[in-house]
């Protein structure tokens, strides 16, 4: 069969990003450009001034992807997007791209969910592997635990009913003035203290519920952090952020395994921003006994394009093109479709 690129785009956020993509798994160019620096400066991302370096940025980014992949535009074979979720005038951007482009060099447009793009990076990362799998998804946006069956084919087994994951590390750090993106920071400084200096509750929710959430541990954490400043003690960060971490990963990785043992799965696939915490990544592997366990390499599990090719290979596959009206979806889900 004739080799499929994609040429893919992602601006759901804070990083303006292009890639090609050879038959779904193999990555000709990955180019991100990273406004993280100028969001630091406000302490999150800050929308309006995301959608304007977007539009500055998204042409010579996807040129500087064509190009670095060797390839021209006649050797593309479909233009890819992340439609949503997102902010919606970051989104806007990256869809009206790949519109623009797919009209003018005629070439079908492939709309990628970008929750579903997350999952798709795994491909890249482990050329053999496929579906079915479990895949525990946790970003800045989006924590979730899905039935993998197929490319494209999802059981969605639970969500966070309030903050992502990743949210609750970037709110944490931002509350000790540690820096955004908080998730990689306490990362870092977890790493000198004790994760069990601090008891924070877990929350597990129903028993047979594999839903996430995680304001109740931010407000307790919240909380200890106001007591000790009003009472003037000093706090101990490494086993502040430490025992914060593991209170979230301990959670992530009890329900993902309860998952993958009561469905039968033997392989997890993890995604996602917060899918690069390293302890996250160790207490999966103490703890996965007989269960393969699977995640991107770093650069691939926070937001880049390379993801968005890899999901957009299968759909083109399927023949599943969008027309000219595709617009942004900023609070498009990832839904169950089996
Ligand atoms: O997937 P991503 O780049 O963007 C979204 O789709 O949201 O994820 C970004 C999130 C941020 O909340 C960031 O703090 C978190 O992933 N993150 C981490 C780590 N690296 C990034 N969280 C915990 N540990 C990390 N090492
Ligand atoms: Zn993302």
């Amino acid at each position: 069969m004739k080799d499929i690129k994609i040429l893919a785009i992602e601006t759901s956020c804070d990083e303006t990003a292009a890639a090609v993509v050879k038959n779904g798994r193999e990555v000709l160019s990955n180019v991100i450009s990273s406004q993280i620096e100028i969001h630091q400066l406000y302490g999150g991302v800050v929308p309006e001034i995301a959608s304007r370096k977007h539009i500055e940025n998204i042409n010579i980014i996807i040129d500087r992807a064509l190009k670095e992949s060797g390839m021209t535009f006649d050797d593309i074979d479909a233009i890819a997007v992340t439609y949503g979720p997102g902010l919606v005038g970051a989104l806007l951007v990256g869809v009206n791209s790949a519109k623009g482009l797919a009209f003018s060099l005629k070439k079908p447009l492939i709309a990628v969910n970008h929750i579903e793009g997350h999952i798709s990076a795994n491909y890249i990362s482990h050329k053999d592997l496929k579906p079915p799998f479990i895949s525990l998804i946790v970003s800045g946006g989006h924590s979730h635990l899905v039935k993998v069956e197929g490319y494209g084919k999802y059981k969605i087994l639970g969500r966070s009913r309030d903050d992502a994951a990743g949210e609750a590390f970037d709110k944490i750090a931002r509350s000790l003035e540690l820096g955004y993106p908080g998730g990689p920071i306490i990362d870092k400084i977890a790493k000198k203290g004790n994760n069990k200096a601090i008891e924070f509750p877990r929350a597990y929710l129903e028993d047979d519920s594999y839903d996430f959430s995680f304001s109740g541990l931010k407000s307790s954490v919240l909380n200890y952090i106001n007591n000790n400043k009003q009472k003037g003690i000093e706090i101990n960060v490494p086993d502040l952020v430490a025992s914060f971490q593991e209170a979230i990963v301990e959670v992530l990785v009890n329900k993902t395994l309860k998952a993958a043992v009561e469905y039968n799965f033997d392989k997890i696939v993890l995604a996602g921003g917060v899918a690069s915490n390293s302890r996250l990544r160790e207490l999966f592997k103490q703890k996965q006994k007989n269960k393969k366990l699977y995640f991107p390499d770093k650069i691939l599990c926070t937001d880049n394009a390379a993801m968005i090719g890899s999901s957009a290979y299968y759909k083109y596959l399927n023949k599943e093109f969008s027309d000219y009206k595709l617009n942004a979806v900023p609070n498009l889900e990832l839904t169950s479709n089996i």
